[in-house]
């Protein structure tokens, strides 16, 4: 019964929501992205923050990454976003993370500020409650870390 109230009293409930090509770690350019896939990663995670209920959400379709904001709003404590690529080009994500109520922490696995120009900008910044960037995968982890 203890157990029951403590769950209950502090469990969060976050998700993760995944851009375009991150369905692809573990295969894709590892020399950026590291080589462990999202789904061994998300165990991982899983395992190390039983206090929080976690889900995750992956999709290449920007409407989708939008319809999953929107309703993480009335069905989530707060947001991890990599949006990947259209970080940097997606107006609709952007406005978006402006118009739900519940914070949004911005992650990139690399430092974007490193790589190209057209990296540097990100439409979701300007309205996130944080922006962690460049430490890999643990990126994800130091954002949950910021949200508990
Ligand atoms: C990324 C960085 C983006 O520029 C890129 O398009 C991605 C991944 C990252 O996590 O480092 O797909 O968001």
């Amino acid at each position: 019964m203890r157990s029951f109230f403590y769950t209950f009293i502090i469990m969060k409930k976050l998700i993760i929501i995944n851009g375009p090509n991150l369905n692809l770690l573990g295969k894709r350019e590892p020399n950026i992205y590291g080589s462990l896939t999202f789904t061994e990663f998300f165990e991982i995670i899983r395992v190390k923050y039983p206090s929080v209920e976690l889900h995750h959400f992956q999709s290449n379709i920007e409407g989708e990454i939008i319809d999953k904001l929107q309703y993480a709003s009335a069905n989530f404590d707060a947001v991890v976003l990599n949006a990947a690529a259209y970080t940097h080009t997606s107006v609709g994500i952007g406005d978006a993370v402006k118009a739900i109520e519940v914070p949004v922490v911005e992650v990139h696995i690399s430092n974007t500020f490193n790589r190209e120009e057209f990296r540097h900008k990100s439409f979701i910044s300007p309205n996130a409650k944080g922006i962690i960037i460049g430490f890999g995968l643990q990126s994800y982890e130091l954002a949950i870390q910021s949200l508990i």
